[in-house]
């Protein structure tokens, strides 16, 4: 069973990030060997800071058991993330202080960073540098940047622009290559060293 969660790691509502997921789960589920690819929209799926509670105010709409389950039950995931002021938004931040407990342990994802402009650097070398220590997370060696955002991937994008032909073509050779590292993945994640208790976080 392979299911392929999709993090729009902006938490505006209506975000470009949005935008770009919904073109990667179209992409995800025309793959035969992908039985689920669903999206977790951290604008719509709000966490609450890590660490506080009702008490402290930050109440949250969402069950977080149910959605560690369903982390937990995926073998893949893409992280689109928009470059803010040159950083990964907070609510991306905080979804791996959320999510570091072993359900993220161990699975490929593919970084794709968005940016308005030209940028979009940023935030993968963020991403890449501090993101998975303890969530164990693993990063493809290939990753997109949708610059620009706001030109393309729109209903009314034309079709033989080159530039959205060459983005196209990229982000289906990354699908493809997830589903690989997703398939491969498995193995490792079946044998007996992952799953030791003896270190609990990355060094
Ligand atoms: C607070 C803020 C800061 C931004 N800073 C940058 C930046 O440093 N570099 C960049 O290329 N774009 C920057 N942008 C533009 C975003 O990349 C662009 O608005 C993008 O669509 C944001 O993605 P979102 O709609 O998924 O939130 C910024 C946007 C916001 C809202």
């Amino acid at each position: 069973m392979t299911q392929i969660i999709v993090i729009s790691g902006s938490h505006r509502p209506d975000s470009q990030s949005l935008k770009v997921s919904k073109v990667f789960k179209s992409s995800l589920m025309e793959r035969g060997s992908v039985n689920n690819a669903s999206i977790l929209d951290l604008a719509d799926q709000t966490l609450p800071l890590w660490g506080m509670d009702e008490t402290q105010g930050q109440i949250s709409k969402v069950d977080i058991a149910e959605l560690k389950k369903n982390i937990a039950a995926a073998s893949g995931f893409v992280i689109v993330c928009p470059e803010w002021h040159g950083m990964v938004p907070a609510a991306l931040k905080n979804f791996f202080l959320h999510f570091s407990g072993g359900e993220l342990a161990h699975k490929p994802a593919l970084l794709t960073a968005v940016s308005s402009g030209i940028g979009g650097a940023y935030p993968i070398s963020e991403l890449r540098a501090s993101s998975y220590k303890n969530s164990r997370i693993c990063y493809l060696p290939e990753h997109l940047i949708v610059r620009n955002v706001e030109s393309v991937l729109n209903d009314n994008s034309a079709i033989d622009n080159d530039d959205l032909n060459s983005l196209m073509e990229r982000l289906e050779f990354c699908v493809d290559l997830l589903i690989e590292y997703v398939n491969a993945f498995k193995r490792i994640r079946d044998s007996k060293v992952v799953s030791t208790k003896r270190f609990k976080n990355g060094m």
